[in-house]
Protein backbone atom coordinates (compact mmCIF):
# COMPACT_ATOMS: atom_id res chain seq x y z
CA UNK A 1 0.00 0.00 0.00
CA UNK A 2 1.28 3.42 -0.84
CA UNK A 3 0.49 6.41 1.08
CA UNK A 4 1.87 8.97 -1.83
CA UNK A 5 -0.90 10.22 -3.85
CA UNK A 6 -0.92 9.04 -7.25
CA UNK A 7 1.84 6.53 -6.53
CA UNK A 8 1.07 3.20 -7.84
CA UNK A 9 -0.07 0.94 -4.80
CA UNK A 10 2.39 -1.98 -4.53
CA UNK A 11 0.86 -4.24 -1.83
CA UNK A 12 3.37 -4.91 1.41
CA UNK A 13 6.36 -3.32 0.14
CA UNK A 14 9.37 -2.49 2.35
CA UNK A 15 8.10 -0.27 5.20
CA UNK A 16 10.00 2.74 5.48
CA UNK A 17 12.83 3.72 8.37
CA UNK A 18 12.94 6.87 9.68
CA UNK A 19 14.49 8.65 12.25
CA UNK A 20 14.33 11.88 13.03
CA UNK A 21 11.21 13.83 13.90
CA UNK A 22 11.39 16.25 11.19
CA UNK A 23 12.50 13.45 9.19
CA UNK A 24 8.98 12.18 9.72
CA UNK A 25 7.15 15.17 9.98
CA UNK A 26 8.21 16.10 6.03
CA UNK A 27 7.51 12.32 4.72
CA UNK A 28 3.67 12.58 6.22
CA UNK A 29 3.10 16.21 4.53
CA UNK A 30 1.93 14.87 1.21
CA UNK A 31 -0.67 12.47 3.10
CA UNK A 32 -1.97 14.89 5.38
CA UNK A 33 -2.80 17.32 2.57
CA UNK A 34 -4.28 15.17 0.48
CA UNK A 35 -6.69 14.05 3.47
CA UNK A 36 -5.40 11.21 4.01
CA UNK A 37 -6.30 9.17 7.63
CA UNK A 38 -3.30 8.44 9.57
CA UNK A 39 -2.83 5.72 12.12
CA UNK A 40 -0.10 5.06 14.68
CA UNK A 41 1.00 1.79 16.28
CA UNK A 42 3.09 2.69 18.82
CA UNK A 43 5.54 -0.18 20.13
CA UNK A 44 9.07 -1.04 22.06
CA UNK A 45 9.62 -3.66 19.05
CA UNK A 46 10.50 -7.35 19.38
CA UNK A 47 6.83 -7.77 17.53
CA UNK A 48 4.82 -10.51 17.79
CA UNK A 49 1.31 -11.08 16.80
CA UNK A 50 -0.31 -8.95 19.35
CA UNK A 51 1.81 -6.14 17.34
CA UNK A 52 0.59 -7.46 14.45
CA UNK A 53 -3.08 -7.65 15.57
CA UNK A 54 -2.67 -3.33 15.59
CA UNK A 55 -0.98 -3.41 12.15
CA UNK A 56 -3.30 -5.28 10.56
CA UNK A 57 -6.13 -2.99 12.59
CA UNK A 58 -4.09 0.18 11.46
CA UNK A 59 -3.25 -1.11 7.93
CA UNK A 60 -7.48 -1.51 7.38
CA UNK A 61 -9.08 1.52 8.83
CA UNK A 62 -6.19 4.00 7.74
CA UNK A 63 -4.83 5.57 3.99
CA UNK A 64 -1.17 5.67 6.00
CA UNK A 65 -0.17 3.07 8.81
CA UNK A 66 2.75 4.71 11.07
CA UNK A 67 4.44 2.36 13.72
CA UNK A 68 7.13 3.67 16.20
CA UNK A 69 9.80 1.53 17.56
CA UNK A 70 11.43 2.83 20.62
CA UNK A 71 12.53 1.05 23.53
CA UNK A 72 11.37 3.88 26.20
CA UNK A 73 13.72 4.16 28.81
CA UNK A 74 11.66 6.96 30.82
CA UNK A 75 8.65 3.91 31.35
CA UNK A 76 11.35 1.42 32.80
CA UNK A 77 12.58 1.75 36.63
CA UNK A 78 15.98 1.84 38.10
CA UNK A 79 15.13 -2.12 39.03
CA UNK A 80 13.70 -3.03 35.84
CA UNK A 81 14.81 -4.65 32.08
CA UNK A 82 15.11 -1.63 30.49
CA UNK A 83 19.46 -3.23 29.53
CA UNK A 84 18.50 -6.43 28.65
CA UNK A 85 14.92 -5.81 26.85
CA UNK A 86 14.69 -8.34 23.68
CA UNK A 87 15.64 -5.94 21.11
CA UNK A 88 15.38 -7.19 16.87
CA UNK A 89 15.07 -4.36 14.51
CA UNK A 90 15.85 -6.35 11.57
CA UNK A 91 13.24 -8.72 12.41
CA UNK A 92 10.77 -6.09 13.34
CA UNK A 93 10.89 -3.80 10.04
CA UNK A 94 10.45 -7.39 8.24
CA UNK A 95 7.20 -7.71 10.41
CA UNK A 96 5.89 -4.50 10.15
CA UNK A 97 6.46 -4.34 6.37
CA UNK A 98 4.85 -7.57 6.00
CA UNK A 99 1.85 -6.63 7.98
CA UNK A 100 1.75 -3.22 5.03
CA UNK A 101 3.09 -0.60 8.13
CA UNK A 102 4.08 2.63 5.64
CA UNK A 103 6.63 4.06 7.55
CA UNK A 104 8.61 3.13 10.99
CA UNK A 105 9.65 5.51 13.02
CA UNK A 106 12.24 4.27 14.98
CA UNK A 107 14.55 7.06 16.69
CA UNK A 108 17.03 7.06 19.42
CA UNK A 109 16.94 8.03 22.49
CA UNK A 110 18.62 11.25 21.95
CA UNK A 111 16.17 12.49 19.29
CA UNK A 112 13.05 11.42 21.53
CA UNK A 113 14.91 13.19 24.57
CA UNK A 114 16.90 16.13 23.53
CA UNK A 115 19.18 17.61 26.29
CA UNK A 116 16.73 14.89 28.79
CA UNK A 117 13.87 17.32 28.24
CA UNK A 118 12.47 18.58 31.61
CA UNK A 119 8.98 17.91 30.64
CA UNK A 120 6.53 15.27 31.41
CA UNK A 121 3.00 14.59 30.82
CA UNK A 122 0.99 13.03 33.84
CA UNK A 123 -2.31 11.48 34.42
CA UNK A 124 -2.78 11.48 38.43
CA UNK A 125 -5.11 9.78 40.37
CA UNK A 126 -6.22 6.49 40.65
CA UNK A 127 -6.13 5.31 37.46
CA UNK A 128 -1.93 5.53 37.74
CA UNK A 129 -1.92 4.67 41.84
CA UNK A 130 -3.80 1.43 41.24
CA UNK A 131 -2.38 -2.06 40.24
CA UNK A 132 0.85 -1.84 38.40
CA UNK A 133 1.13 1.99 39.67
CA UNK A 134 1.21 0.86 43.00
CA UNK A 135 4.36 2.54 44.84
CA UNK A 136 5.05 -0.81 45.91
CA UNK A 137 5.08 -2.38 42.07
CA UNK A 138 5.81 -0.19 39.02
CA UNK A 139 4.59 3.35 40.48
CA UNK A 140 3.07 5.98 39.03
CA UNK A 141 6.40 6.38 37.17
CA UNK A 142 5.93 3.91 35.12
CA UNK A 143 2.77 5.08 33.47
CA UNK A 144 4.47 8.95 33.35
CA UNK A 145 7.25 7.98 31.11
CA UNK A 146 4.17 6.12 28.94
CA UNK A 147 2.00 9.21 28.93
CA UNK A 148 4.88 11.55 28.08
CA UNK A 149 6.44 9.32 25.18
CA UNK A 150 2.73 8.94 23.97
CA UNK A 151 1.87 12.24 24.29
CA UNK A 152 5.31 12.65 22.18
CA UNK A 153 4.34 10.30 19.78
CA UNK A 154 0.42 11.55 18.83
CA UNK A 155 2.53 15.19 18.36
CA UNK A 156 4.96 14.49 16.05
CA UNK A 157 2.68 11.59 13.92
CA UNK A 158 -0.44 13.58 14.53
CA UNK A 159 -2.41 10.13 13.69
CA UNK A 160 -6.63 10.51 13.50
CA UNK A 161 -6.24 6.73 15.31
CA UNK A 162 -3.92 5.57 18.31
CA UNK A 163 -3.87 1.44 18.11
CA UNK A 164 -3.38 -0.30 21.84
CA UNK A 165 -4.04 -3.25 23.32
CA UNK A 166 -5.74 -4.90 25.84
CA UNK A 167 -2.97 -6.56 26.95
CA UNK A 168 -1.85 -3.90 29.00
CA UNK A 169 -5.53 -2.71 29.97
CA UNK A 170 -4.19 -0.45 32.66
CA UNK A 171 -2.01 1.51 30.16
CA UNK A 172 -4.75 1.60 27.60
CA UNK A 173 -7.00 3.29 29.89
CA UNK A 174 -4.76 6.02 31.07
CA UNK A 175 -3.87 6.69 27.49
CA UNK A 176 -7.74 6.99 26.96
CA UNK A 177 -7.58 9.45 29.78
CA UNK A 178 -4.65 11.50 28.71
CA UNK A 179 -5.93 11.84 24.97
CA UNK A 180 -9.19 13.55 26.22
CA UNK A 181 -7.62 15.18 29.44
CA UNK A 182 -5.54 17.29 26.56
CA UNK A 183 -8.14 17.10 24.02
CA UNK A 184 -5.78 15.26 21.43
CA UNK A 185 -7.62 15.35 17.81
CA UNK A 186 -7.54 11.85 17.66
CA UNK A 187 -9.42 8.47 18.65
CA UNK A 188 -8.12 5.19 20.74
CA UNK A 189 -8.24 2.37 19.41
CA UNK A 190 -7.93 -0.96 21.88
CA UNK A 191 -7.90 -4.30 19.73
CA UNK A 192 -8.39 -7.45 21.86
CA UNK A 193 -5.07 -9.62 23.51
CA UNK A 194 -3.82 -11.95 21.48
CA UNK A 195 -2.78 -15.01 23.05
CA UNK A 196 -0.66 -18.09 22.24
CA UNK A 197 -2.34 -21.60 21.32
CA UNK A 198 -2.10 -22.72 25.20
CA UNK A 199 -3.64 -19.30 26.64
CA UNK A 200 -0.57 -17.35 27.76
CA UNK A 201 -1.20 -13.72 26.52
CA UNK A 202 1.85 -12.62 24.09
CA UNK A 203 4.57 -9.86 25.37
CA UNK A 204 7.99 -9.56 24.32
CA UNK A 205 8.52 -10.45 27.72
CA UNK A 206 7.54 -13.87 27.59
CA UNK A 207 11.36 -14.66 26.27
CA UNK A 208 12.96 -14.28 29.63
CA UNK A 209 10.36 -17.64 30.53
CA UNK A 210 12.44 -20.98 31.16
CA UNK A 211 10.71 -23.55 29.56
CA UNK A 212 9.29 -25.38 33.02
CA UNK A 213 8.68 -21.42 34.18
CA UNK A 214 6.74 -21.32 30.46
CA UNK A 215 4.46 -24.35 31.03
CA UNK A 216 3.65 -23.01 34.64
CA UNK A 217 2.53 -19.16 33.05
CA UNK A 218 -0.59 -20.40 31.23
CA UNK A 219 -2.10 -21.03 34.75
CA UNK A 220 -2.61 -17.25 34.65
CA UNK A 221 -5.02 -17.20 31.50
CA UNK A 222 -6.23 -20.32 32.78
CA UNK A 223 -7.21 -18.32 35.61
CA UNK A 224 -8.22 -15.70 34.62
CA UNK A 225 -10.88 -17.99 32.36
CA UNK A 226 -11.66 -19.81 35.18
CA UNK A 227 -12.35 -16.20 37.27
CA UNK A 228 -14.90 -14.97 34.03
CA UNK A 229 -16.36 -18.15 34.18
CA UNK A 230 -17.25 -18.56 38.04
CA UNK A 231 -18.05 -14.20 38.34
CA UNK A 232 -20.55 -14.71 35.27
CA UNK A 233 -22.21 -18.02 37.01
CA UNK A 234 -22.43 -16.87 40.35
CA UNK A 235 -23.31 -13.28 39.33
CA UNK A 236 -20.22 -12.82 41.95
CA UNK A 237 -16.95 -11.04 41.33
CA UNK A 238 -15.58 -12.74 44.82
CA UNK A 239 -16.49 -16.34 43.60
CA UNK A 240 -14.58 -15.45 40.31
CA UNK A 241 -11.36 -13.83 42.07
CA UNK A 242 -11.93 -17.12 44.59
CA UNK A 243 -11.52 -19.46 41.50
CA UNK A 244 -8.91 -17.55 39.98
CA UNK A 245 -6.49 -17.95 43.20
CA UNK A 246 -7.30 -21.65 42.86
CA UNK A 247 -5.66 -21.68 39.56
CA UNK A 248 -2.20 -19.53 40.38
CA UNK A 249 -1.93 -21.42 43.57
CA UNK A 250 -2.07 -24.87 41.80
CA UNK A 251 0.99 -23.51 39.98
CA UNK A 252 2.69 -22.20 42.90
CA UNK A 253 2.58 -18.39 41.20
CA UNK A 254 1.65 -15.79 44.04
CA UNK A 255 0.75 -13.22 41.73
CA UNK A 256 1.33 -9.50 42.96
CA UNK A 257 -1.88 -8.26 42.81
CA UNK A 258 -5.34 -10.18 41.50
CA UNK A 259 -8.07 -8.02 41.28
CA UNK A 260 -11.46 -6.88 40.10
CA UNK A 261 -11.52 -2.75 38.76
CA UNK A 262 -14.15 -0.90 36.93
CA UNK A 263 -12.78 -1.04 33.89
CA UNK A 264 -12.96 2.76 32.62
CA UNK A 265 -11.97 4.21 36.06
CA UNK A 266 -10.30 1.31 37.78
CA UNK A 267 -12.01 1.87 40.92
CA UNK A 268 -12.69 -0.98 42.68
CA UNK A 269 -15.86 -3.66 41.38
CA UNK A 270 -17.82 -5.22 44.02
CA UNK A 271 -20.71 -6.76 42.12
CA UNK A 272 -21.32 -7.31 38.18
CA UNK A 273 -23.70 -4.94 36.29
CA UNK A 274 -24.69 -4.61 32.78
CA UNK A 275 -22.99 -2.09 31.10
CA UNK A 276 -20.30 -1.54 33.27
CA UNK A 277 -17.46 -4.06 32.24
CA UNK A 278 -15.32 -5.07 35.01
CA UNK A 279 -11.71 -5.47 34.98
CA UNK A 280 -9.91 -8.80 36.44
CA UNK A 281 -6.41 -7.94 36.23
CA UNK A 282 -3.44 -10.01 37.53
CA UNK A 283 0.24 -9.30 37.68
CA UNK A 284 2.75 -12.36 38.78
CA UNK A 285 6.52 -12.78 38.44
CA UNK A 286 7.10 -16.18 37.21
CA UNK A 287 10.89 -17.32 37.00
CA UNK A 288 12.78 -14.38 35.17
CA UNK A 289 9.23 -12.60 33.81
CA UNK A 290 7.09 -10.30 35.66
CA UNK A 291 4.00 -10.87 33.51
CA UNK A 292 0.22 -8.96 32.90
CA UNK A 293 -2.86 -10.15 32.16
CA UNK A 294 -6.56 -9.43 32.27
CA UNK A 295 -9.92 -10.24 31.01
CA UNK A 296 -13.01 -8.09 30.45
CA UNK A 297 -15.60 -9.67 32.59
CA UNK A 298 -19.38 -8.19 31.64
CA UNK A 299 -23.37 -9.96 32.23
CA UNK A 300 -25.21 -10.04 29.60
CA UNK A 301 -28.38 -7.63 29.60
CA UNK A 302 -31.63 -9.26 29.54
P1 LIG B 1 4.84 -2.85 23.71
O1 LIG B 1 4.91 -3.66 24.95
O2 LIG B 1 5.80 -3.11 22.60
O3 LIG B 1 3.38 -2.97 23.16
C1 LIG B 1 2.95 -2.21 22.05
C2 LIG B 1 1.45 -2.34 21.92
O4 LIG B 1 1.11 -3.71 21.66
C3 LIG B 1 0.71 -1.92 23.21
O5 LIG B 1 -0.44 -1.16 22.88
C4 LIG B 1 0.34 -3.26 23.81
O6 LIG B 1 -0.80 -3.22 24.63
C5 LIG B 1 0.09 -4.10 22.56
N1 LIG B 1 0.20 -5.53 22.87
C6 LIG B 1 1.22 -6.17 23.50
N2 LIG B 1 0.95 -7.49 23.64
C7 LIG B 1 -0.26 -7.69 23.08
C8 LIG B 1 -1.10 -8.84 22.91
N3 LIG B 1 -0.74 -10.04 23.34
N4 LIG B 1 -2.29 -8.66 22.28
C9 LIG B 1 -2.68 -7.43 21.84
N5 LIG B 1 -1.93 -6.32 21.98
C10 LIG B 1 -0.75 -6.44 22.58
O7 LIG B 1 3.15 -1.04 25.39
C11 LIG B 1 4.22 -0.61 24.98
O8 LIG B 1 5.02 -1.30 24.08
C12 LIG B 1 4.75 0.75 25.39
O9 LIG B 1 4.33 1.04 26.68
C13 LIG B 1 4.35 1.90 24.42
C14 LIG B 1 2.82 2.08 24.36
C15 LIG B 1 4.89 1.62 23.01
C16 LIG B 1 4.96 3.24 24.92
O10 LIG B 1 6.35 3.14 25.00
Amino acid sequence: MSFFPGETVTENAAARVVRGVGELRAALVPARRAGQTIGLVPTMGFLHDGHASLLRAARAECDVVVMSLFVNPTQFGPNEDLDRYPRDEERDLRVASEAGVDLVFAPTVEEMYPDRAATTVEVSGNLTSVLDGDPSRRGAAHFRGVTTIVAKLFNIVGPDVGYFGQKDAQQAAVIKRMARDLSFPLRVEVMPTVREEDGLAMSSRNVYLEPADRLRAVAISRALAAAEQQALALDSLDAGLAAARIELAAAAIEPEYLEARDAETLEPAEHLRAGRPVLIAVAAQVGGARLIDNVLVEPIAD
